[in-house]
């Protein structure tokens, strides 16, 4: 029905009741547990199966695009589905089997409802508490997936418990990791022990020394902020084009993410831009390392221009930034994570360089360049600053 890796047939052969993958990046952990939920859907009728996420916009840029992946990758798994009511984010199947994406406010919320199967994907995410209503809810089996970048409450708690599976992978145990990503997370050996250990290998870790502390979550952009610039960072096979805005109000930095895709070309960037409401008065904070997409851009009509970058412009762009709150939108699930893992690189004696650790950090450098160019006080004459 599809092309499965070794984690899908560790999973679908666990008959424990709690089946824990913890792993690195890109190791499958996701995509392997959806596959094992879709041939559970499918061969026994009318299961009810949960997939949790901690938001519904993480569920919508994770587990769920990959679900869909999966269903149009599948002419057979497609003839299985009758239905998609893509509101309540429920797939229902020909047999009665049900399977529905969804999230929970807190525990009292979570004690809605039954299921037979249970995913719980990136657990770190999610409170103690809502799994434990969670579960006890659940008549078959859990299946839970994280990035073990610290302890919490699968360690402490669920995996002290009786039937209990750990599965621990990395991206060698995903056959579909290209290998560009592959050759990026090994680099991280030579850049950050923790990282590597964490995202390398799957192994628990205790990510310290984070550079942005300076930010929390919001619901949106205030009505009356008003737009600081787009920042734009170039990617295209491996690296994902990444866009963020940033807005000023009440003293603070409002910042939102508007796209983070791969294979985008420049007619295709400058559609989304369109989509996502970039006006071309707006001016736009794009990668200089990239005239020719930021001239094609600008010949679609957008205020692109490239940063200014000059000597140190990292660190003096971190400090810029730094002087601010930063609100960001809860929907910016790439933002957050690339906030979680960037930090200052050490070198063999652990002690913190001058620069970050060149990881994951696509919306960030977008976000540096806005910061550099429209907030800082070195603009090199070419913007006067509100
Ligand atoms: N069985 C599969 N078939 C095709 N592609 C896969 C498969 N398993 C994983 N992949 C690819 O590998 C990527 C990473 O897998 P994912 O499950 O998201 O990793 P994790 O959840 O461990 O970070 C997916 O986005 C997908 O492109
Ligand atoms: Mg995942």
């Amino acid at each position: 029905m599809f092309e499965v890796g070794p984690l899908y047939e560790a999973n679908l052969d666990a008959i424990d009741d709690v089946i824990v993958n913890q792993g690195g990046t890109s190791s499958g952990k996701t995509y392997s547990i959806l596959q094992v939920l879709f041939t559970k859907a499918i061969q026994e009728p009318n299961q009810v199966i949960t997939i949790v996420g901690q938001d519904i916009p993480n569920l919508k840029k994770g587990a769920l695009r990959d679900a869909e992946t999966i269903i149009a990758g599948s002419r057979e798994l497609q003839g299985f589905i009758t239905d998609y009511n893509r509101t309540d984010r429920v797939f229902k199947f020909w047999n009665g089997s049900v399977m529905e994406f969804t999230s929970y406010q807190n525990a009292q919320d979570a004690k809605s409802g039954k299921r037979d199967y249970l995913f719980v994907n990136e657990a770190n995410g999610i409170a103690y508490s809502i799994y434990q209503e969670l579960e006890m809810r659940t008549r078959k089996q859990v299946y839970i997936d994280y990035n073990p970048n610290a302890e919490f409450w699968v360690h402490t708690e669920v995996l002290a418990g009786k039937s209990v599976k750990l599965l621990i992978s990395d991206h060698r145990h995903n056959p579909f990791c290209p290998d560009k990503i592959r050759e990026k997370i090994e680099a991280l050996r030579f850049k950050d022990h923790e990282l590597f250990k964490v995202y390398g290998r799957g192994l628990t870790g205790k990510i310290e020394g984070l550079i942005f502390r300076n930010w929390n979550l919001v619901d949106e952009i205030p009505k009356e902020a008003t737009l600081v610039a787009h920042g734009l960072d170039f990617g295209f096979t491996n690296d994902p084009t990444a866009c963020p805005s940033v807005y000023k109000f009440n003293g603070e930095l409002w910042v939102t993410e508007r796209f983070y895709e791969t294979g985008m070309t420049n007619p295709v960037i400058a559609d989304r831009m369109r989509q996502v409401g970039i006006r071309t008065t707006d001016e736009v904070v794009a990668d200089s390392a990239e005239p020719k997409s930021i001239t094609e851009l600008t010949n679609y009509g957008f205020n692109v221009w490239a940063a200014n970058k000059g000597a140190d412009s990292v660190k003096n762009s971190i400090d810029i930034l730094k002087r601010w709150t930063m609100n960001i939108t809860k929907d910016s699930t790439n933002l957050r994570r690339e906030l979680n893992m960037y930090k200052w690189r050490q070198d063999k004696d652990g002690k913190t360089l001058n620069e970050p650790v060149d990881f994951n950090n696509h919306l960030i450098d977008a976000l540096r360049y806005v910061g550099l160019n429209k907030l800082g006080n070195n603009n090199n004459g070419r913007y006067v600053l509100s």
